[in-house]
This record gives C-alpha cells, structure tokens and sequence, in this order.
C-alpha cells in the first residue's frame, strides 16, 4: 500500500519524485505529497488530495520546487481519511524531521498520548504522524543523531513500517528505516534514490540495495550506508534490477490492464523457459526451485495466498491433484496464518505472490517455517520479502506489473503451477516422463493460443457496451471452471464495480437461484467435458427463471452454443491447462466492462497493488 521515493543528488529532486510517484500510483492513490530542501534550508511541503495529478499540477510538474534532496508519498489511507492534512509528508512543528511512512503503527495512540504529555500537538489523525514526532523526539533527547533516533523509535513502535525521513541538521541525507513493508535503494553516479519499488526509479539506476528488516540506512549523493538496531554498519551486496524500462510503461495501450493482458504469451513464454531450466521438456530443480527428492517425499501440499493468487491455488489443486495424485490444501492466507490447527512437518508450503510482499502470505510462510515445513514462494518480484524468506523460490518471469487488477502475473503464476504438477506427477511416479513431456508440450501451446484468444476482444468488447448498466452478475462453473469463475468474477467486480459472485455451479439451488431475475446475467465456465452437461444444467434452471446465459468453452464443445445466448470460445488444450485460456476473455470482460462505465481501471477506487497491511 502506499508508495515512497526519495532522491539526493545533485539534479532537481521534485521532478525525479513525482516521476517515480507517478510509477508507483498503483500503491495508493487518495493522496499525494513531497518534501524538498534546497541545502540547508527548510523543506518545501507541498501536498494534495486525490490522484498525483493533483500534485504535478500544484508543482508544475516539480519545476517550481527548488532543491535537490526530497522524499515523496502517494497514500493508501489507513488511519485518517484521504485529505491534504493527513497526506505525507509529515513534520514537526519546528520542521526539525519530516518523514514519509508505508506501514502501519499498531500501537499509535500510546506512543501519541505519551508525546502529547511531552507537549507535542497533532494536526492530522495517521500514525506517521505520530512516528516522525516519536523520532524527533528521542532525537533532541538522546542528542546522538538520527540513526540513534530511528533505532530508538523502531524499539519503541509495533507494526510495520518503511519510513524515509529528512533531519534538519543532515542537508541532503535522507534516512531510512524499515521493517515488513518494503524498500529499496539506488546508487547511481553522484546521486541516490528511495523506492518502494523498482519501477519508481527504473529510469534513472539499476543498482539496486535491498534494506532488511529492522534495519536502517542513511542515503547521501552516490552513496548508502546500512546499519543494524545496534547502530553498526552492516555490508551490502549491489543488486542489478533485470526488468526494464520499456516493461514498466503504457507501450501505446491506453492502459496498464490491456497491455499487460496482451503480454501474456511473452511472459508464459518465459515463464516455462525459467522452469525447464535450459532444457527442452523436463522441468528441472534448479528450474522449478524444488528438488524431485522433496517433491517425492511430500505428504500433502498446502498453497497458500491471497486474493487472484489465491485463484491460482484453487486452479492449481485439481491439476496437482490429478497429475500428481498429491493431496492438496489450499488457504487464504489471511484465514491460515491465525487458524489453530495440526501442522504436518512432510508437507511443502507453496506460497504465491506477485508482489511478494502481502503481508497475510508473508506471515502465513513465517508460520510455515517455524513449524519446520519446507516452503517454496512463486513470486514475481525478485528481492521481495517472501522470495528472500522462502526455503526455495521460482520466480515467474511477468516482469512489473502495474495495473491494479492482476492478468499477466495470476496467468504467470499458473503456468509455474502447472509446471510444478508435471514435475511432482513424474518424481513421484504418478506419470512417466515421456507424459510429463508430453503435458510440457501442451503448456508450449498456451501462448499462441493465449493470442488467439485475445485476437476475439472487440467482440467482447461489443458485449460489454450492451450490458456495462447491469447491476449484478454471476459466474458458474464445476470443477477447475469453478477457480476460473473466481477469478474472473473478482476481475470484473473490483475494476467495474459491477456487484458479482462466483459459485460452484451445483450450489445455485442452494440458495443463490432466488437472486435470479429477469436478465441477470449468468456466466457458465464450461471447459470440461465430463461436466458440461451439469453445468449446462445448472444454466438452464437459471435460464427458465429469466437469466441471460453466457457460456465460455472450448471450441468442439459446441452443445454449450446451444443452451447459451453469447458464447465465447478459446482454443481446445488438455482440460488441466485450460483456466490460462478460459481466464483471458473473463479478463477482457472485466476491462471492457469497466471502460464502458468510465471508471479508472488500472486504479480502482479503495484497492492498493501490493497489500503489506493485514
Ligand atoms: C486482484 C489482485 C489481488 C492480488 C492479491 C495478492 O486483481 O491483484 O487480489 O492477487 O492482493 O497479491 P500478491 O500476489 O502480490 O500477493
């Protein structure tokens, strides 16, 4: 949730922190705010309610800020409504430290009770607040300067946090500290930059330092410097960020969602290429990050996350399911990680994460590992805190993505999946290899296919224009289609706000039938064979009571045309393999949906990317 950059060097800073605010948008987007000193001056607040264009336009694009040291913040409201007042940066009344936080302080209102029996007064109602006035003063008590200060306040404070913070008496340093919310830092030349992310400063470095928690670091012009709790200097390894520039950018679409949904077949691509490892069908355990030996071994398979990546378990427990014969638990991490139950130390934990930073998988994994299972993270960002936590990790190779509503990294997610099946199915002799090489073959069809079924949007997107005034909408299916429908009813809710459900297409009658009125529309997943018929079943109850059916099959299935008012076809594939496909026209839906009811879509309203709170 919320995003913050931080630049010092010798250049403008205003204009570098609005343009890496501008890349990070999609943590937050209620609030914006720098804070630029012009050497020893004081620093230039300047904050704004609503969308970072609000704050480009009040600076001029930054031109009008003068100074070459600052830090900037694009808010996720979480204590204190959206307002310029309780926007970061925050600052003390004498503007001795100002600071920009990502994170929540759990124990807020004791620490600001303490400081206002110290005479401190509050203008807004966030916890940043009250961090930056806690620093400031075990600054001005202890006198041993700010990285005493800032380890003296994280003791203190409980919760999550990175904080980026300028000092009064420190012209053109900027410290950091940090603990679960992430962070990292540039060098490059004779300047330094802050981000919660890579995309914020990919335009001006590559050489990126990850800050550990519970650490601190103080950041100069073309220099950073680390330190522990205890106030040492800890070393540090450059890391070169692989993403580039061109990956984090519109690219001519006129949004994040519809050029990522069309980079699926790139990023499938690589994504089989990074778990084969080099070779040409057999999934490797350098590749895939796990070994045949523990694959072997394992009792049962917890998968745990959140949210579409959380669909991806759901998809992905029938094909380990069936391909594997290996017993398959998957969890919401945010139920898991405070579930009282019997943990099995022969299990492997599978976490998946795009951001690699959600705070309920995070945990969930720690709780993992400290009963001794052995976790494996599918994550998509390299150096986040889950692919540093993991036992082993397989990095799906999405590259960044922005849009708030997830397409290439869920599609991404899944084909590490699948991969992960293929490879437990033939270590534990379920399937032989010249099967798994068989089913590797049938993955290598997805991308082509994936385009295939893109190439059929204006269709869809013809559809939503008849039907983006409805109210209400439901998706159904059994089976793998019944993870499909999740997904591609979370996509079409959260970015158009169309309220909709998905259901196991047998529960309807169950309860759900009675919400059926004249034109509601109902969405069928219908791609497996053995259950078409049910489903299609399941479609007419709702049709004899006034629904408008859409189905989504696989071409060959032609009986679902039958039954249907609108069907939507993707290319024939192993049924194991079909949500990639099946996933594609539901996200195409959401979009064109969303788009037809004028609404932001890479920025829907309330949601944040990356979701470091629990
Ligand atoms: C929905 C979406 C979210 C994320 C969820 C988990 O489109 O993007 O539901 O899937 O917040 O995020 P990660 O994968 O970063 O752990």
């Amino acid at each position: 949730m919320c995003g913050i950059v931080g630049f010092t060097g010798t250049k403008k800073a205003a204009p570098v922190l609005l343009n890496g605010l501008e890349k990070l948008e999609y943590r937050g987007y209620d609030s914006s705010g720098i804070a630029v000193r012009d050497g020893e001056n004081n620093p230039v607040v300047i904050k704004a309610k609503g969308k970072l264009e609000a704050l480009v336009e009040k600076t001029n694009g930054g031109e009008t800020v003068v100074g070459s040291c600052g830090i900037g913040h694009t808010r996720w409201a979480t204590h204190g409504e959206p307002s310029e007042t309780n926007a970061h940066p925050h600052v003390t009344a004498d503007m001795n430290v100002v600071g920009v936080h990502n994170g929540i302080i759990e124990n807020f209102q004791e620490l600001k009770d303490k400081l206002i029996r110290k005479g401190y007064d509050f203008y807004s109602d966030t916890d940043t607040e009250v961090a930056i006035k806690t620093i400031d003063y075990y600054y001005k008590k202890y006198k041993v300067g700010p990285i005493d200060a800032l380890a003296k306040t994280m003791v203190r404070v409980r919760g999550s946090y990175a904080l980026a913070v300028m000092f009064k008496d420190y012209p053109g340093q900027i410290f950091v500290a940090r603990k679960e919310s992430p962070m990292i830092i540039g060098v490059e030349d004779d300047s330094a930059y802050i981000a919660s992310d890579v995309p914020a400063i990919m335009n001006y470095t590559r050489n990126i330092y990850y800050i550990d928690n519970l650490e601190m670091a103080c950041v100069k012009p073309g220099e950073v410097v680390f330190y522990n709790l205890d106030g040492d200097v800890v070393p540090k390894e450059k890391k070169v960020a692989e993403w580039n520039v061109e990956a984090a950018e519109k690219g001519g679409y006129e949004h994040f969602m519809m050029k990522e949904i069309h980079e699926q077949p790139r990023v499938v691509a690589d994504t089989i290429r990074r778990g084969l490892g080099g070779t040409v069908d057999s999934i490797t355990d350098e590749g895939m990050g796990i070994t045949d030996e523990d694959l072997k071994k394992a009792s049962l398979l917890y998968v745990v996350a959140c949210g579409s990546a959380y669909h991806v378990g759901m998809a992905a427990q029938y094909v380990l399911e069936d391909i594997a014969n290996i017993s398959t638990r998957v969890e919401l991490a945010s139920e898991f990680r405070y579930r009282k139950l019997p943990l099995d130390k022969n299990a492997i934990m599978v976490v998946i994460s795009q951001s690699g930073e959600t705070a309920d998988t995070l945990a969930a994994l720690r709780k993992a590992k400290e009963a001794g299972i052995r976790t494996l993270a599918i994550v998509n960002v390299e150096g986040s805190s889950i692919a540093r936590e993991a036992d082993s990790v397989f990095l799906t190779q999405a590259g960044p993505e922005i849009a708030v509503a997830t397409t290439k990294a869920y599609t991404a997610q899944l084909i590490a999946m699948y991969m992960l099946a293929i490879k437990a199915g033939v270590a534990r002799g379920v399937i032989s290899g010249e099967e798994g090489a068989r089913y590797v073959e049938e993955i290598k069809s997805i991308p082509t296919k994936i385009e295939k079924t893109i190439d059929d949007k204006e269709r869809l997107q013809w559809f939503a224009s008849k039907f983006s005034n409805i109210t209400d909408a439901f998706f159904i299916g059994r089976g793998l289609d019944y993870a499909v429908c999740m997904e591609g009813s979370l996509k079409m809710k959260e970015i158009s706000y169309v309220h909709t459900e998905a259901y196991a297409a047998g529960e309807l009658k169950h309860g759900t039938i009675s919400l059926i009125e004249e034109n509601t529309l109902v969405i069928g997943v219908l791609t497996q064979a053995e259950l078409i018929e049910k489903t299609i079943s399941n479609m007419k109850e709702v049709k004899s009571r006034g629904a408008y059916l859409v189905g989504v099959t696989s071409y060959g299935n032609y009986v679902v045309e039958d039954s249907t008012d609108f069907t939507i076809y993707v290319p024939a594939i192993d049924e194991h393999f079909v949500a990639s496909l099946a996933v594609v026209p539901l996200q195409l839906l959401g979009y064109y949906f969303a788009v037809a009811r004028g609404l932001d879509v890479d920025k829907p309203r309330n949601l944040a990317k990356s979701v470091t709170v629990e």
